[in-house]
């Protein structure tokens, strides 16, 4: 089943003599359950991507479809309403408040909009087990490691049981045994809550935990990569794409003039 149809999204910023095609007739599709990287060079239009799913930011043309309903036809409210039920954001700025402990952290979206699920208890034991924090749910921010953080990030994520994850990278900060263990538990809440991820991410080792890579460039779709075989292999597929892409080589959208 289709989770999310990216159909024809162009935005422009600026105008007249000083506009940038941040995206630029976009199109791909992403099947639920699927957990989807997205990369490709600086300014290639990642983040802005990411914005127009999360209704933060409007295309100038085009759409973006999840769960079969155009994201352009909402309503202010109904777009508050889509982020906070259907959507989990994992940023790699933290975001935690810092005089909340672990536990109301995690908790916070639930309290947003009352009256307050009947199983919030429950649902913060069951994320907390997933995530590895089950131990630390009273400490405050301050007192966990960057890893440990960006789990509790997305431990808040999951509370809502969203149907789609956003993750802008979300390993951007951590050293590489805490982004390994952070990718192993979105990978297992991927599996067992079985929730669609879509992370942007300019790391091949990142990207390697994900089942499928779409690399934009210039605002448009340039190629993928999926995952058959082992972590290494994929992981070797992506480089090679990243330096076809870096490269401009045999991809190229337009013939050089020359
Ligand atoms: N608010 C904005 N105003 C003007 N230009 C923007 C804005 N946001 C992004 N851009 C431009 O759009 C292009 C794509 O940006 P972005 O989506 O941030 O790329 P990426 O995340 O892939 O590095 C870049 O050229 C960037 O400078
Ligand atoms: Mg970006």
């Amino acid at each position: 089943m289709r989770v999310v149809k990216v159909d024809h999204l162009t935005k422009i910023y600026g105008h007249r003599f000083n506009r940038v095609a941040a995206l630029n007739d976009l199109n791909f599709q992403v099947d639920a359950g699927e957990f989807v990287g997205i990369m490709g060079p600086s300014g290639a239009g990642k983040s802005t991507l990411l914005n127009m799913i999360a209704t933060l930011d409007t295309p100038t043309l085009g759409d973006v479809w999840v769960a079969g309903q155009a994201l352009s036809t909402l309503t202010d409210s109904e777009a508050a309403q889509y982020r906070r039920e259907q959507l989990g954001f994992i940023f790699q700025t933290f975001n935690l408040l810092p005089d909340l402990t672990v536990a109301d952290n995690i908790t916070l979206p639930l309290t947003f909009v009352p009256p307050r699920p009947t199983d919030m208890a429950a649902r913060l034991a069951h994320v907390a087990e997933v995530l590895g924090l089950s131990s630390l749910l009273t400490r405050y921010p301050d007192q966990l490691s960057l890893g440990q953080r960006q789990r509790v990030t997305a431990a808040r994520a999951m509370i809502t049981r969203p149907s789609l994850i956003l993750a802008d990278e979300p390993t951007g900060s951590l050293d590489s045994m805490a982004a390994t263990e952070l990718l192993q538990y979105l990978t297992k809440l991927n599996l067992a809550e079985d929730v669609t991820i879509m992370m942007v991410t300019h790391d091949a080792f990142t990207a390697s935990f994900c089942n499928r890579i779409i690399f934009i460039r210039d605002g448009a779709y340039f190629a993928e990569v999926t995952r058959h075989g082992t972590r290494q292999e994929f992981f070797d597929r992506i480089i090679d794409m990243e330096a076809t892409i870096n490269g401009g080589g045999r991809r190229r959208a337009t013939t050089p003039r020359d």
